[in-house]
């Protein structure tokens, strides 16, 4: 095992030698630069003074609706336990989904979901995006020919739950991505009953994981 007396310090040896357990502690944690905090305080200013316009976001942060310092540090720890380039956090799983589909899906598109997958997601997608002219089909995950048949030309995204809430289908992701990607569409993952405890998606060739993290 490497010495962590040997590198710039403990820190820094943990976040190259990470598991599991100490991604959670370590990844994205800095010290509190002003008073040497090991752990990110929890920052409640909603603005962050600037110095002058020439230096504006020197410090990277303006407004905590934007940036909040503590929310990029979970941001980080998500990011790498997911094995994700980066993450974004918003104020609930229901947030991320609809600013997911608003990005992935506009007028006349067609995305596919499990039909037994969380109910909150099934009516936001009949009751909101259905209305705004998106075609939803609603199909059995567990049969990847059922998927196959499901897709069409204007097919734009494939979003699966693994495992769906409350009934536990699984589905093979791999499979999922690969038939996305065919016809040029994203595979999304609402993971957040597996979390990445269990099940990177990511690795799996999904181009974005959900996490409801109250789960
Ligand atoms: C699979 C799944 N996705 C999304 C959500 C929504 O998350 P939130 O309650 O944080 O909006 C839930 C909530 O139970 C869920 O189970």
């Amino acid at each position: 095992m490497p010495n962590p007396l040997s590198c710039s310090g403990p820190h820094k040896w943990a976040t190259k030698h990470l598991q599991v357990a100490t991604e959670m502690v370590h990844a994205g944690v800095e010290p509190e630069p002003h008073t040497g905090a090991i752990l990110t305080p929890i920052f409640q200013s909603s603005v962050f003074v600037q110095a002058s316009i020439e230096t504006y976001l020197e410090k990277g942060h303006s407004y905590s609706g934007s940036r909040n310092p503590t929310v990029a540090v979970l941001e980080a720890k998500i990011a790498a336990l997911e094995k994700a380039a980066v993450a974004y956090c918003f104020g609930s799983g229901m947030a991320a989904i609809v600013t997911t589909m608003a990005t992935f899906l506009r007028h006349g598109d067609h995305c596919i979901l499990p039909d037994g997958c969380y109910s909150t997601t099934q009516e936001l997608a009949r009751d909101l995006f259905g209305q705004l002219g998106v075609t939803f089909s609603f199909v059995d995950f567990t049969n990847l020919a059922a998927i196959e048949a499901a897709i069409h030309p204007n097919t734009k995204l494939i979003f699966s739950e693994y495992p769906t809430n409350p009934t536990l289908a699984l589905t093979d992701l791999a499979t999922v991505s690969r038939l996305a990607h065919q016809v040029g569409a994203k595979h999304v993952c609402d993971s957040t009953l597996a979390s990445p405890m269990v099940v990177c998606p990511l690795q799996f060739g999904a181009d974005m994981v959900i996490q409801s993290t109250t789960k």
